[in-house]
C-alpha cells in the first residue's frame, strides 16, 4: 500500500492577484469526497495520527505553514514533507500514519472517501500489522 502513496500537483491558476487551486473528485483524486476535515491550533510538538484506516482514502494538503507525514506498512517508511498549498499527498487504506513536525499556524486540509466510522480505524499497531497478515494471533481485546 505504500507505493500507492503518493504526491499529487494539484493544479494552480495564477494571476497578478494571486493563486487558486482546485480539486475535483474522481479527475485530480480518484475518490468521491464524502468528508472534508482540518486540523489547526496544533501545539508545537505535537504528534496527530498514529492510525491506520482500512477502507479510507485520504488526500492530505498543508494549506498554510508545514508538517510531515510519516508512513509505514510495516515493511517501509516514507517521510513526505508538506509546505505548499497545491501540494497533495495522497494516502491508501492501509497504511499506518502519523503527522508531526506542525509549523506554527498552520492549517491540514483532509479530503476523505467515507464519512467519519471509528470502525474503520486501526487504532493499536500491533492490530494494524495483524491485519495487514504481518503479526501472528488475536487482536488484543479491552
Ligand atoms: P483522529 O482521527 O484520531 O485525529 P488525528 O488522527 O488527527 O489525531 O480524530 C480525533 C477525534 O476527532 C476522534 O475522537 C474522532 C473525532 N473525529 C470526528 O468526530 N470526525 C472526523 O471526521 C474526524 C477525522 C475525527
Amino acid at each position: 500500500p505504500l507505493d500507492h502513496c503518493r504526491i499529487i500537483n494539484l493544479p494552480v491558476v495564477t494571476d497578478v492577484h494571486g493563486k487558486l487551486t482546485f480539486i475535483e473528485e474522481n479527475r485530480h483524486i480518484p475518490f468521491d469526497i464524502k468528508r472534508v476535515y482540518y486540523l489547526y491550533d496544533v501545539p508545537g510538538g505535537a504528534v496527530r495520527g498514529a492510525h491506520a484506516h482500512k477502507a479510507l482514502q485520504q488526500l492530505y494538503i498543508c494549506l498554510s505553514g508545514s508538517c510531515d507525514i510519516k508512513l509505514t506498512d510495516g515493511f517501509k517508511d516514507k517521510t513526505f514533507h508538506l509546505n505548499r498549498s497545491y501540494m497533495g499527498l495522497l494516502l491508501s487504506p492501509m497504511v499506518w500514519r502519523s503527522v508531526d513536525n506542525f509549523s506554527s499556524n498552520s492549517v491540514l486540509l483532509v479530503l476523505a472517501s467515507q464519512l467519519y466510522d471509528e470502525d474503520d480505524y486501526y487504532r493499536d499497531y500491533n492490530d494494524y500489522l495483524r491485519g495487514r497478515g504481518i503479526l501472528d494471533g488475536p487482536a488484543e481485546t479491552g
